[in-house]
C-alpha cells in the first residue's frame, strides 16, 4: 500500500514508525513532517489545509490511505474531501470531529444520552456566565467552544478568576472559538486518557495511557500539550475500562451514527476517574500526542491493517495483541514552552541517548540544519523506552535523556511518578 500521513509532532513520527514497519506499506510519505519523520518516510511539502493541494498528491502517486494525526485538518472536512475524491482517509468526517470541534456539543450530546460528565451550561453572552458562576461557586472550570490550541480551558481557583476567563473568551481574544463558553462543575480524582477505534458501529478499545500537562515538576506550572506520558495506565482497571466502554462510549457512538454522522477513526476520551466511577472531561478526534508514542511502543499488532478495518467498517472481529511491557516517553521541550521560546538551537549527543537499551526516540519540533538537528517548536523530542516494569522503562528513558547535550531545552523529571505510587508491576 501506498500510505500519505499527515503532521509534524512526535505523535506522527511514532505512527509513521509504526506505518513504516508494516510489510503492507509500500511507500509512507509524510506532510510535512520532522527531520526524525525523514528516517521512516518521505517528507514532503505538501500545505495540509490545502484540501485540493492533498487530493492532487494523492492522485499523483496512487496514495491507498491517508492517515490523519492532528484535529485541525479534521475539523475543517478534510476527510469528506478525499473521500468525494474516492481517497481512503483514516479520521472523522467534519460531522464527526465535532466531538472535538465543539465543547458545547458535545455536552449536549452527553446531556441527552446520559453519558457521565461535568455539570453545565453554555453562554455566550457574559453576564448570565458571570452570574451562573457566582451561584456554583470556586472552584469552577470555564472552556471557549471550538479549537483554541490549548489556550481554551480555564480552571479556576476563584470567581474573580472565573469571570476573567469568561470575559477574555467572550471578547474575541479566542476568535470564533471564543463565540461561546462552557462553564462546568470541577472534577476531582485521576486523569486518564482512554483510546478506542471506531468503524462507525463497532468500537475496540486500545491500550490505556496517562499524560503529564502540567509543564512543571509535581504538576505545577501552565498546561501544556503534554509533557510525558506512560501506559498502562493503572487507573484504568477491567472494571473502570468496561464502565467506560458502556456508560460514555457506546452511548456516544450510538448517538453519533443516529444522527447521521457515525464516528470512524481513533476516539480519545479524556476521562476523570472520579468517586462515582469514570467522567467525560472532554473528547478528542485523533491519537493524543504524547499518548500515542507509548501506545505505538506497546501495540504488538500491525497497525496498517487496523486502520484499513476502521476506514472499511470491519471492526467487529478485529483484535490487536499488545506488549505487556510498561512503556513511557519523556517530553524534551523548548525552555520558555508553552509560552514564547527560541528556535533554531543545536541539539547534540541524539546517537547516544538512541544506543541506550530499551530506547526509541520519537522527534516532534526538530529540523535538519548543515547536518545537524535543530530545534524548531515547543516540544522537540520525545525520549521514549518500554521495559518489564515502569521502574525499569522510567530508568532507561532518563539515563537516555542525560545522553542528549541541549542547553536550550528542559524536561519534567517526575514522568511516570504517578503510575509509581500506585504501584504498577
Ligand atoms: P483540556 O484542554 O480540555 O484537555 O483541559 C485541560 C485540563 O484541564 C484537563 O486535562 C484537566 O486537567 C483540566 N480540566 C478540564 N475540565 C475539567 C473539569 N471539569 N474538572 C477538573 N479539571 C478539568
Ligand atoms: N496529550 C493530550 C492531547 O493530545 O491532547
Amino acid at each position: 500500500m501506498n500510505i500519505l500521513l499527515l503532521g509534524s509532532g512526535g505523535r506522527e513520527h511514532a505512527l509513521a514508525w509504526k506505518i513504516a514497519a508494516s510489510p503492507l506499506t509500500d511507500r509512507l510519505w509524510c506532510a510535512p513532517g520532522n527531520a526524525g519523520i525523514a528516517q521512516e518516510a518521505d517528507c514532503v511539502p505538501v500545505d495540509i489545509a490545502d484540501h485540493a493541494a492533498v487530493i492532487a498528491f494523492c492522485r499523483d502517486n496512487a496514495v491507498d490511505l491517508v492517515v490523519v494525526g492532528p484535529e485541525a485538518p479534521l475539523v475543517a472536512g478534510l476527510v469528506d474531501n478525499l473521500a468525494g475524491a474516492g481517497i481512503k482517509a483514516f479520521g472523522p468526517s467534519r460531522g464527526a470531529a465535532r466531538l472535538e470541534g465543539s465543547k458545547g456539543f458535545t455536552k449536549a450530546l452527553c446531556r441527552a444520552s446520559h453519558i457521565p460528565t461535568a455539570a453545565y451550561e453554555v453562554f455566550s453572552a457574559a453576564e448570565p456566565a458571570k452570574a451562573y458562576v457566582r451561584a456554583r461557586g470556586a472552584p469552577i472550570v470555564v472552556k471557549a467552544d471550538g479549537l483554541a490550541a490549548g489556550k481554551g480551558v480555564v480552571v479556576a481557583e476563584t470567581v474573580a478568576q472565573a469571570e476573567a476567563a469568561i470575559d477574555q473568551m467572550l471578547s474575541g481574544a479566542l476568535g470564533a472559538a471564543g463565540e461561546s463558553v462552557v462553564v462546568e462543575e470541577f472534577l476531582t480524582g485521576e486523569e486518564a486518557s482512554f483510546f478506542v477505534l471506531c468503524d462507525g458501529e463497532n468500537a475496540l478499545p486500545l491500550a490505556s495511557a496517562q499524560d503529564h500537562k502540567r509543564a512543571y515538576d509535581h504538576d505545577v506550572g501552565p498546561n501544556t500539550g503534554g509533557m510525558g506520558a506512560y501506559s498502562p495506565a493503572p487507573v484504568m482497571t477491567p472494571e473502570i475500562t468496561a464502565r467506560t466502554m458502556d456508560e460514555i462510549i457506546r452511548p456516544t457512538l450510538k448517538a453519533m451514527a443516529a444522527m447521521g454522522s457515525p464516528y470512524k477513526g481513533v476516539l480519545f476520551a479524556g476521562l476523570m476517574i472520579t468517586a462515582e466511577g469514570p467522567k467525560l472531561i472532554e473528547y478528542n478526534v485523533r491519537f493524543g500526542d504524547p499518548e500515542c508514542q507509548v501506545l505505538m511502543l506497546r501495540l504488538m499488532s500491525d497497525l496498517v491493517p487496523a486502520l484499513v478495518a476502521t476506514c472499511d467498517g470491519q471492526l467487529a472481529d478485529f483484535d490487536l495483541r499488545w506488549f505487556p511491557q510498561s512503556a513511557i516517553t519523556v517530553v524534551l521541550a523548548a525552555k520558555g514552552y508553552p509560552g514564547a521560546y527560541q528556535k533554531g538551537s543545536v541539539i547534540e549527543g541524539l546517537r547516544a541517548a538512541m544506543e541506550v537499551d530499551d530506547v526509541e526516540i520519537f522527534h516532534a519540533g526538530t529540523a535538519e540544519r548543515d547536518g545537524q538537528v535543530v530545534a524548531v517548536g515547543g516540544r522537540v523530542l520525545n525520549i521514549c523506552a518500554i521495559a518489564r516494569t515502569l521502574v525499569e522503562a522510567r530508568a532507561q528513558a532518563y539515563a537516555a535523556v542525560a545522553e542528549i547535550r541541549w542547553p536550550g531545552g528542559f524536561c519534567r523529571t517526575d514522568i511516570g511518578a504517578r503510575g509509581l505510587v500506585r504501584r504498577t508491576p
